[in-house]
């Protein structure tokens, strides 16, 4: 396989002191993303710096590379600030009926929940959530197994957010297929960090968020969507979507013809002079290390990790069942309540859902934040 990337502590502003292994809360944006958002950002104090060009350069010059990152084609990528901006333009552009299910899976996040309750209450469809699977079934097989053919829409994830178990979407992509179901996926919890494949898994949506795995500022994230959707309704009626918006003298000539591809969802206001150098720093840096290398570097960290977790009675899911870069281990019983409390007057950083930490190292962290993790948890627990 590929070589590890070594550590790139050094782009990050992370303090010696500091072991920081909470990106699956928040990734932290690299040095350089700061410098051009902060570039960015003083634009603003003096506008007759920002050219009309400027409304159009960072969204052309991403586009193409937020595709490179999901391998998809550079019209297929519509710029949004949440998940849930994202989930419900699928929600608005997904036709069911009654009789028909809208499946997703236990503790899925509620950006990828609430839009579905609402799907249903206005269509007479049922929402149906695959609960969690007992004795030897995966998760990803317990919601292969729930897809029939009353489903109309199945939305996932490709981790889940809270213990990082993974889905086979390939598999449940061919089900969605067999039976006419649409796929809506929310890719947060993955997206650069996981090898994700939209021409093999070929979802109808799919969002991320860009402020976790990407290394991105916050509220600036990226929707694919699939081209045969792309003829339908945005969320909202923008003047920058609309075919000819860059003669800004002739924006009075209403059309309701829109630019090329996905362009017609992108988000009002979405040439943010700010957000979007910093993520396309972020994004230049994925994709120079590769998601792939990202994948198998964090990977390899994450078993030693999960090894020295076991040892002291914390396991975390097999590496087969669950994303390389997420590592969810199990609390023993009697985990004091205020555990991430006494952590964090480490300086020692991660979260806990439910029952479980969640460990989200990334490049930047070192052998040393590790066992000064595992040395804190052995007092703590
Ligand atoms: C899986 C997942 N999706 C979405 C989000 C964020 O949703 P939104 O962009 O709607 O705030 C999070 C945040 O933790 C998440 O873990």
């Amino acid at each position: 396989m590929t070589d590890l990337i070594p550590n790139q502590r050094h782009l990050f502003d992370i303090p010696d002191e500091v072991a920081y292994l909470n990106c699956a809360t928040m990734g932290p944006m690299p040095l350089a993303a700061l410098e051009a958002g902060r570039a960015g950002l003083a634009k603003k104090a003096q506008p007759w710096q920002i050219s009309t060009a400027d409304f159009f350069k960072d969204t052309s010059s991403l586009r193409p590379k937020l595709a490179r990152l999901i391998n998809a084609e550079a019209d297929t990528i519509a710029f949004v600030p949440s998940v849930s901006y994202a989930t419900a333009t699928a929600a608005q552009n997904i036709a069911l009926e009654a009789g028909q299910s809208i499946l997703i899976m236990a503790d899925q996040f509620p950006s990828n929940v609430y839009v579905w309750r609402d799907l249903a209450a206005r269509t007479g469809a049922t929402l149906k959530t695959v609960d969690e699977p007992t004795g030897n079934m995966s998760l990803s097989d317990a919601m292969l197994e729930a897809i029939g053919p009353e489903t109309g829409l199945v939305a996932c994830s490709h981790v889940r957010w809270t213990d990082g178990m993974k889905l086979d979407l390939e598999a449940i992509s061919d089900k969605c297929r067999s039976v006419g179901a649409a796929l809506v996926l929310d890719l947060t919890q993955s997206c650069g960090a996981m090898a994700f494949d939209a021409s093999r898994v070929r979802p109808d949506f799919m969002v991320a968020a860009g402020y976790k795995w990407m290394l991105g500022p916050y509220s600036a994230g990226f929707m694919y969507v699939a081209k045969h959707r792309q003829s339908g309704r945005p969320l909202e009626h923008n003047w920058i979507t609309r075919k000819g918006s860059t003669d800004f003298t002739q924006l009075t000539q209403y059309t309701d013809e829109y630019g090329p591809g996905a362009q017609r969802f992108d988000m009002g206001e979405r040439s943010n002079f700010a957000l979007l150098p910093a993520l396309e720093v972020a994004v230049d840096l994925l994709l120079d290390w590769g998601v792939a290398r990202i994948e198998h570097t964090l990977g390899a960290a994450n078993r030693k990790l999960a090894d020295q977790l076991a040892e002291i009675g914390m396991p975390c899911p097999d590496e087969d069942g669950r994303g390389a870069h997420y590592l969810g281990a199990k609390l023993p019983k009697g985990a004091p309540p205020d555990l991430t409390e006494q952590l964090t007057a480490r300086h020692i950083h991660v979260s806990r859902r439910g029952n479980t930490l969640r460990i989200t190292p990334h490049l930047y962290n070192t052998q040393d934040d590790a066992d000064r993790l595992i040395a804190a948890l052995k007092q703590a627990i």
